[in-house]
């Protein structure tokens, strides 16, 4: 079972900052999760929230902001065990640190009622710019416009689908829609995470991973349940 670094080590650091990566490669991750948005000039930066709110307190939307003005901002600012600077890392910066040391790379891109318009190509072109990121890569989204942009742009491209407010009842419409835009992986939230469903999912040809673990005791339930992967906070769960 994969034990996936969500937003880095983000229980220790500032979640999806460079420190947050760093620190989990460190830890002897291999496999990430991270969420990609873009900027007012067209830059693709890491960040879970559309805005700073949370983060930093301030109501500063990505959309609007150049990376020149958001990278000023800091949004290590909400972590109280470590809120020196850390500003909203370009994907490039992230993939600096992660890229060489991983074998799995999970890129989440927020894109909610196509508010980057053209996000797919950019990151596309991303993958494309490194030699074997395309391969390693897999890409999943909330907004499910947005995964069937990706699959028309890229046959090849590994999806993921990942299930908005999903409940069991809604499981088999959801693996229709996944199946519908070639999903290999199928991303569901703990809560739903019971052998029934994971075995579902298995018989319909997904790899599940799940999110978000963050107990020992329920990182084992997953692994005995047949989970294939599972986004955590703690890249050392199992060793805890
Ligand atoms: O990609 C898995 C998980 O990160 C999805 O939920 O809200 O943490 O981005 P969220
Ligand atoms: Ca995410």
């Amino acid at each position: 079972m994969r034990i996936i670094a969500h937003r880095g080590a983000s229980a220790y650091a500032p979640e999806n900052t460079v420190k947050a990566f760093e620190l989990a490669v460190k830890m002897g991750a291999e496999d990430f999760e991270f969420d990609v948005h873009q900027t007012k000039d067209g830059i693709l930066v890491v960040h879970h929230d559309f805005d700073l709110k949370r983060t930093a307190g301030k109501g500063v939307k990505i959309a609007d902001h150049t990376y020149a003005e958001l990278k000023k901002i800091n949004v290590a600012a909400h972590f109280a065990k470590d809120p020196a600077f850390q500003c909203v890392p370009r994907l490039e910066e992230v993939l600096d640190v992660i890229g060489h040391p991983s074998r799995w790379l999970n890129f989440e891109v927020k894109n909610d009622d196509n508010i980057y318009s053209g996000i797919e190509e950019k990151v596309l072109a991303f993958l494309r710019s490194k030699p074997g990121l395309f391969e390693k890569s897999v890409v999943s989204s909330f907004d499910h416009g947005t995964l069937r942009r990706f699959r028309e742009l890229a046959p090849e491209l590994k999806l993921a689908y990942l299930g908005h407010n999903l409940k069991t009842v809604l499981l088999l419409p959801a693996i229709k829609k996944a199946k519908e835009v070639g999903a290999v992986n199928f991303h569901m939230n703990v809560r739903l995470a019971f052998k029934l469903n994971v075995a579902k999912l298995h018989k319909a040809g997904f790899r599940v991973c799940v999110y978000t673990v963050n107990t020992k005791k329920e990182a084992l339930r997953m692994r005995d349940i047949g989970v294939d992967g599972i986004f955590s906070n703690h890249p050392d769960i199992l060793g805890k």
